[in-house]
């Protein structure tokens, strides 16, 4: 499995942060041809520069389908598609105004689902999509995030058939620091929100964006994994 990704192209759909940086950056050193996207040019233009080597970007917004089209028009034909790129909104049930829950899944359930409608991608190639723990652990005012990340499961097993021999995967993570996920809170609160978990957690710890990379990079490389999803939380289910 060493050289699975050797001059293959990987295309990470949120590349330029958190977790889609981090597997960009495995996928190069692995060897791969990489592209990210995502929608902001300028976080783009960072990540490429701070991924350092031969990396590729395209401007794209998963929640417009012409601009998925386009994406995928230019890219041709592809070995493996990551799609960790998403953006949520989260609130009370009673507050919460209906316009943002159906935000949170067009980015996070429809997105993905344009990408899987519009990429080319080769026989023995992947798609990695994206859930989380909430799916299966939710906690207070969890509802559309519990609902969309469970609903990206089962497309996930869906499409494993609608698109086989390609094989699609899920990484459901669990709470993972170093991602854009948490940077709205004051720092000291993030920070003692992590402690917190992970004296929860029997992995002692919360998780690194490395850690899901590391995960992302298995299921591309192993050709007899499709329709499953990966808990990549630290123990956090049995927790
Ligand atoms: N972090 C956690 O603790 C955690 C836990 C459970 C599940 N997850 C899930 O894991 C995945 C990755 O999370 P993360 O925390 O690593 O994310 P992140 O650091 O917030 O990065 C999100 C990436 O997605 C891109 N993006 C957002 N909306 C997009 C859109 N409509 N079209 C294209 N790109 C878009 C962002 O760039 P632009 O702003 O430039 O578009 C950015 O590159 C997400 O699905 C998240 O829900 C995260």
């Amino acid at each position: 499995m060493k050289h699975a990704l050797k001059d293959k192209t990987v295309v990470v759909i949120g590349g330029s942060s958190g977790m889609g940086l981090a597997v960009a950056k495995k996928s190069l050193l692995s060897g791969a041809r990489v592209v990210i996207a995502s929608r902001s040019r300028d976080k783009l233009k960072a990540a490429a520069a701070q991924i350092g080597g031969d990396v590729h970007w395209q401007v794209a917004d998963t929640t417009d389908e012409a601009s998925v089209s386009d994406l995928f028009e230019r890219l041709g034909a592809v070995d493996h598609l990551v799609i960790p790129g998403s953006s949520v909104k989260t609130g009370t049930l009673r507050d919460m105004p209906l316009a943002e829950g159906l935000y949170t899944m067009q980015s996070k359930f429809w997105g993905p689902y344009l990408c899987a409608k519009y990429a080319r991608i080769n026989p023995e190639g992947s798609i990695t999509l994206f859930s989380g723990i909430l799916s299966r652990r939710p906690g207070r005012n969890d509802t559309v995030l519990a609902s969309v990340n469970a609903a990206v499961e089962a497309m996930g097993r869906a499409l494993a058939k609608d698109l086989a021999p390609v094989r699609v995967n899920v990484i459901s993570p669990g709470m993972t620091a170093g991602t854009g996920a948490y940077l709205k809170m004051p720092e000291s609160a993030r920070e003692e929100m992590f402690t917190a978990i992970a004296r929860r957690l029997p992995a002692g710890r919360v998780g690194r964006p490395e850690d899901i990379a590391d995960a992302a990079l298995m299921l591309m490389a192993n050709g007899f994994i499709t329709g499953i999803v990966l808990d990549v939380d630290g123990g956090g289910l049995i927790a």
